[in-house]
């Protein structure tokens, strides 16, 4: 059994993370915190706390934290996760309560107070997971990894060269690159290659449990957007329940030790990873990059059939009792 604690911008595909994260028999979802990314954070919350009386989680404490990046405003992806943030789906308002502590506490307390070593997966911008390891470095003490959905070796998202999580707050990212901790980078190289296809889709949105019938649905708006995606190819798109198949399954996922580090400069690249590939015998540090940077675990290749098959046994399987 795994220890794991999300930090998330609920967000159509960290919905999809979450309900994976609830049925997955060896994973214990410990704590969520939330912060501002797809959508604000007080809405991020409320999607977060629906997503999980789907999943008939237990009573799982949540917490709202960062409602901007380190620096500069916040700037939303509704037009990816609709107005809601949630794909408009009209779910309905849960009766959970966010937990009474910011999510830094939460957090703090979370992962100090496991019994082992915590994994904690990043779905969305770093705020929330940069301001933990300032104000309580310590924490690092207790996390076996620290996985993140962010970056890319290649092109990016929100910007040609910058994936959307690291371009919202670079700042952040640079922090927890920096970070004492093993790293894992779940990013755009692997992201867009696990989906699932419309038939199985529409056998999910059939299905009796809500949590299936509610992937389902989130599948259904990931296809109707990215249908014309060649990288997609008319599937709906898993995008951060991967990075979750990853920690259920690390052998599904194929990661070099590679420098990582993040563009600062205000301009054209800002939010750029540059993960450096060159090979260079002897050496197996920073190649002299510009700026602090570490050598992190840097997702390249996926089994993308492999978290597919994992993704659907999970959420076809019975749920917890
Ligand atoms: C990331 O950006 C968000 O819109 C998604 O939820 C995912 O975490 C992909 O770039
Ligand atoms: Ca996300």
């Amino acid at each position: 059994m795994k220890d794991l604690i999300l930090d998330v911008d609920t967000g159509v595909d960290d919905a999809l993370a979450i309900l994976f994260a609830v049925r997955h028999p060896e994973l214990r979802l410990r704590a969520v915190t939330c912060v501002a990314g797809n959508t604000g954070v007080d809405q991020v919350v409320a999607n977060t706390l629906k997503v999980l009386d789907a999943a008939g989680a237990p009573d799982v404490p949540v917490s709202a934290g960062a409602v901007r990046p380190l620096i500069g405003p916040a700037r939303d992806a509704g037009h990816i996760h609709g107005a809601d943030g949630l794909a408009d789906l009209g779910l309905p308002t849960s009766a959970r309560r966010p937990a009474g502590m910011p999510a830094v506490e939460l957090l703090r307390n979370a992962i100090l107070g496991a019994p082992e070593p915590v994994v904690v997966v990043g779905l969305a911008p770093l705020t929330n997971l940069a301001l933990l390891l300032r104000v309580y470095p310590e924490v690092a003490g207790n996390i076996e990894r620290l996985v993140f959905m962010g970056g890319s070796a290649s092109t990016g998202n929100a910007t040609p060269v910058a994936e959307f999580n690291v371009w919202h707050d670079p700042e952040a990212t640079a922090i927890v690159v920096d970070a004492e901790v093993p790293l894992t980078m779940y990013g755009l190289d692997v992201f867009y290659h696990v989906s699932v296809d419309a038939p199985t889709c529409a056998d999910l949105i059939g299905h009796e449990e809500p949590g299936s019938r509610l992937a389902g649905a989130l599948l259904r708006h990931q296809i109707a957007l990215c249908g014309a995606d060649p990288r997609v190819d008319g599937a709906g798109l898993l995008g951060d329940a991967g990075a979750l198949c990853a920690v259920a399954d690390p052998e599904g996922l194929t990661t070099e030790r590679l420098p990582v580090c993040v563009e600062l400069a205000p301009g054209l690249s800002r939010g750029q990873t540059l993960v450096d590939r060159r090979v260079l015998p002897g050496e197996d540090e920073a190649h002299g990059l510009a700026g602090p940077s570490r050598s992190i675990d840097v997702a390249l290749g996926v089994d993308a059939l492999r978290y597919r098959k994992l993704f659907l046994d999970t959420l076809l399987s019975k749920p917890p009792s």
